[in-house]
């Protein structure tokens, strides 16, 4: 696809998602919650009952994934639970100016596990710091994959990183996700933002 229609495509989507985050709640919070990748929206439905003061939004790039989680906050009839069929990267741009992050979960993203394909990780530096600027002081990143190389890139990349600092907090919501309960076991690691740029 040509730059041109590539770039304009991408403005059109981020106006689609602007309008679509004005439409999902007339008052936005100041403090979110936010999972990426969420799938089915198993995790963070549970994580909105059990959190009602919380606002949370979910996203994932995949159209079916979405329409099944928005299916589920439905049935449990909860205003505080959205799920957005998009791009984490873009939705990050999207969102009012005022939202800060207070909690982001990432679990059992992507794993990418050849070699030539390790760029399409999300968790990576670029992105690190393009959530870092969305997220509060303070803020809490919540990564668990079952795929131990990417563990051990993720935890390298923090230990030195200038956004993040990883954490020993305890893991705050245990709600089994769909590929959690086809893994044999898992990492968890948690990381504090030192908050946006002044
Ligand atoms: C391996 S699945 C894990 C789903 C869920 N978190 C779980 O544990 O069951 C990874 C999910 O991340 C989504 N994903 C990948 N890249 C994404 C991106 N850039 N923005 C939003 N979602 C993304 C995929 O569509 C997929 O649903």
């Amino acid at each position: 696809m040509p730059i041109e229609e590539a770039q304009a495509l991408r403005s059109a989507r981020l106006a689609a998602l602007r309008e679509e985050c004005a439409q999902l709640w007339g008052n936005w919070p100041t403090e979110l919650t936010l999972e990426i990748g969420c799938g089915h929206g198993h995790f963070l439905t549970a994580y909105a009952q059990a959190h009602p003061k919380e606002h949370c939004l979910g996203v994932d790039l995949l159209a079916d994934r979405i329409a099944r989680a928005r299916k589920k906050a439905t049935r449990a009839g909860l205003a505080n639970l959205a799920f957005f069929h998009a791009d984490a990267g873009l939705l990050l741009e999207a969102l009012p100016p005022a939202v800060r992050l207070t909690r982001v979960f990432v679990l059992f993203p992507d794993p990418w596990p050849k070699r030539r394909h390790h760029k399409n990780r999300i968790l990576q530096d670029p992105f690190l710091q393009q959530l870092a600027g969305r997220a509060g002081q303070g803020a809490l990143l919540c990564f668990r994959t079952d795929y131990e190389p990417y563990f051990r890139e993720v935890e390298t990349l923090l230990a030195t990183h200038s956004a993040w600092r990883p954490v020993g907090a305890p893991w705050p919501f245990e709600f089994e996700t769909v590929f959690q309960s086809r893994a044999d076991a898992h990492h968890s690691l948690l990381a504090k933002a030192a908050g946006p740029p002044p």
